[in-house]
């Protein structure tokens, strides 16, 4: 049975990714930021799926010391009930801010949870990843294509505008699965951006105010069901050969933006290394 790890798990996207991939006999590792969620959520899959296998972590994936601790609980499981074999991880949890707010750790919210989780989590989880020969799936977005990376203040500390800094940090997604194709291709490992479409789900009405809070109120009523895009991370998951392209929409290999290019992969990966105090390395089989 292939394992497969979604963060973002307890509601949205994630969740129903979770059921799909519950549906086609996968193994799923959920994670979710509050124990009541990750408990109701596990109660309602194992109701749905009786004869499934799912278990739920707890974390807050803003803190990279809870990272660190939530990836080596993870993996002790991985170890013991899996082989030691990741097949997919899903990168998915997201969040929108209204306002600029930091991370314990001196991080924009939206960059440090939309991006930099994703690139410590995976690096955590990269040696389980290689055993499988396995794969790495951000939820990104259309909304990507029409953004730089602010070099000069990624952080976006001056002149902070909500909807540049959520367009950036689905662009750092693409970004990422670009450089960890360069990186680690050669060891059968493969990654991904999916972009869910428009989705009827609560992300811009959680911890959020004022106008980004009103103007999503109005804009997920235009939205599919979660149940939409869940389909197309199942297919990747599914797919006997890595699939060849790095972004996907419903099932179907999509165009990224020209600003998804080897140096800009590069630089931000270097900087995301920097910020989290890690330092990617070589694999071995
Ligand atoms: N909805 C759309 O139209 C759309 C379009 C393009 C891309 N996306 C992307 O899709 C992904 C999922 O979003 P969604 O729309 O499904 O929204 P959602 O329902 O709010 O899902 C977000 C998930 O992330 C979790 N989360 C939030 N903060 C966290 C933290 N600090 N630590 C750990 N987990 C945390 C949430 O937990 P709780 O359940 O506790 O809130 C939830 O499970 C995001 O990356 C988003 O950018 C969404």
């Amino acid at each position: 049975m292939k394992t497969v790890v979604v963060t973002g798990a307890t509601s949205g996207i994630g969740f129903a990714v979770c059921r799909e991939l519950l549906r086609e006999g996968f193994f799923v590792i959920g994670i979710g930021r509050s124990d009541e969620k990750c408990a109701n959520s596990k109660k309602e899959l194992s109701e749905s799926f009786p004869d499934c296998n799912v278990e739920f972590f707890t974390a807050d994936l803003m803190r990279q010391s809870e990272i660190k601790v939530l990836a080596d609980k993870v993996g002790a499981f991985i170890t013991k009930n899996c082989n030691g074999e990741l097949h997919a991880l899903i990168n998915n949890a997201g969040c929108v801010r209204s306002w600029y707010t930091t991370t314990e750790d001196g991080y924009e919210q939206q960059f440090a949870l939309n991006h930099l989780s994703s690139f410590l989590l995976t690096y955590y989880l990269l040696p389980f990843l290689n055993k499988a020969g396995g794969r790495v799936i951000m939820t990104s977005s259309r909304s990507h294509k029409m953004m730089k990376i602010r070099w000069k203040d990624i952080m976006f500390k001056k002149h902070y505008n909500p909807l540049m800094v959520y367009k950036q940090s689905k662009l750092c997604n693409m970004l990422f699965a670009y450089a960890l194709n360069d990186r680690y291709s050669s060891c059968g490992i493969s990654a991904y951006g999916v972009d869910p479409g428009l989705v009827n789900t609560d992300i811009g009405q959680k911890q959020t105010g004022g106008i980004v809070k009103f103007v999503w109120s109005m804009r997920k009523k235009h939205g599919v069901l979660p149940e939409i895009p869940a389909k197309t991370y199942a297919w990747l998951c599914l797919q006997e050969e890595n699939p060849p392209a790095i972004y996907y929409y419903l099932c179907r290999e999509q165009k990224h933006s020209k600003q998804v290019t080897r140096e800009n992969a590069d630089r931000l990966f270097r900087l995301s290394e920097q910020l989290c105090g890690i330092k990617y390395g070589r694999l071995v089989k």
